[in-house]
């Protein structure tokens, strides 16, 4: 058995992904891999909360797994599968619904805000957070490493183990959220969190095109090319963060207090250094794109290893609930 510390997290397949996922998670699973026994998934069932749709699901998923191999995730490092392909975490969100109050999930900020759009929320929305604790609990996860706003998923996670703990006898350890200070919420276009909500994002892989439009839709004031400007309340210098060394973005910024920079400029500049950065990733995808029975096979097996985990774990924890005869 491996005495590495385990790593878990996923994401959902509900669109296309952008920097910020990039940034706030997919990213620190690579870093992790080699530190931590990593387990990273596709959220597939969570999606179904907004995807009611087959074919959109499917591609979203082979998408996600397209994703998530090109940005250097390594399946010999890391056990790589498909949510669905584990469907204990269903049973177990089960037994921890039936522990859990009405108030205390309304009182999480995605269902807060869904219910203020005044959509109709479906029971899986309002649920989301327990699935999650069952996600993160049934692999005895110790680290989850996520952007800002999954923080408090974190934590429904760690109060769900107490609670269950308190009830029926030791049975989960507390994870803790893993976040990236300087990355903890990537800006979007509009300067708020960029988020496939908000259609505010830069595709991580969208075409030169798709890039260039998304970057030139940033928005900003009106100051004249020659004035000099705040970087630290420019939405496209905080990009530009995520992507230049110190001392490139330190002269960015001195360019930009001494108004020797427009925005034009500088968002032509972050359009460049976006296409640098992902072209070898971008090539990496159209391999991967080239056999998607490869893809296919690599969350097969994945899913065998996340199997012999969780078969273990569900055994014991039917047994501390009294279902086990
Ligand atoms: P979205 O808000 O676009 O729907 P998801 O909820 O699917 O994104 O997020 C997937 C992962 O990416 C999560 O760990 C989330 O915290 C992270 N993430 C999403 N958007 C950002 C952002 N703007 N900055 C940092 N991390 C982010
Ligand atoms: N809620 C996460 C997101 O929106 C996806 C997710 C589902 C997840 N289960 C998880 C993340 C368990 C970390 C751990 O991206």
């Amino acid at each position: 058995m491996s005495m590495k510390k385990r790593l878990l997290s996923g994401i959902q397949p509900s669109g296309t992904i952008h920097i910020g996922n990039y940034f706030g998670a997919i990213k620190q699973f690579v870093d992790l891999q080699d530190k931590y026994d990593s387990f990273v998934f596709i959220a597939d069932m969570h999606a179904m909360t907004t995807i009611q749709n087959k074919k959109t699901l499917n591609k979203n998923i082979l998408n996600v797994a397209l994703d998530y191999l090109a940005c250097g995730l390594d399946p010999k490092k890391i056990c790589l599968f498909k949510q669905s392909d584990v469907p204990q975490v269903a049973e177990l969100a089960w037994y921890f619904n039936c522990i859990t109050t009405v108030p205390y999930l309304e009182r999480a900020t995605a269902y807060k805000d869904a219910y203020m759009k005044a959509k109709e929320i479906n029971v899986g929305l309002f649920d989301y957070p327990i699935l999650m604790a069952a996600d993160i609990l049934i692999y005895d996860s110790d680290v989850v490493p996520v952007g800002q706003d999954q923080k408090q998923h974190v934590e429904y996670a760690r109060d769900t183990a107490q609670k269950f703990n308190n009830i029926f006898g030791n049975t989960f350890h507390l994870p803790e959220p893993l976040i990236m200070n300087n990355v903890a919420i990537v800006p979007g276009a509009d300067g708020r969190k960029m988020s496939k909500s908000y259609k505010n994002t830069i595709p991580l892989f969208g075409t030169d095109e798709e890039i260039k439009k998304a970057v030139m839709g940033i928005v900003t004031d009106s100051k004249s090319p020659n004035e000099p400007k705040d970087p630290s309340n420019c939405n496209i210098f905080n990009l530009h963060k995520l992507f230049l060394p110190e001392k490139d973005l330190n002269e960015l910024k001195s360019r930009y207090e001494n108004g020797y920079i427009s925005y034009k400029e500088s968002k032509e500049m972050l359009i460049n250094e976006i296409i640098t950065f992902i072209s070898p990733m971008r090539e990496k995808r159209k391999k991967f794109e080239r056999n998607p029975n490869l893809v296919k096979k690599i969350l097969k097996n994945g899913s065998k290893k996340a199997q012999k985990v969780v078969i273990k774990k569900m055994s014991l924890i039917r047994s501390q609930i009294g279902v086990n005869l």
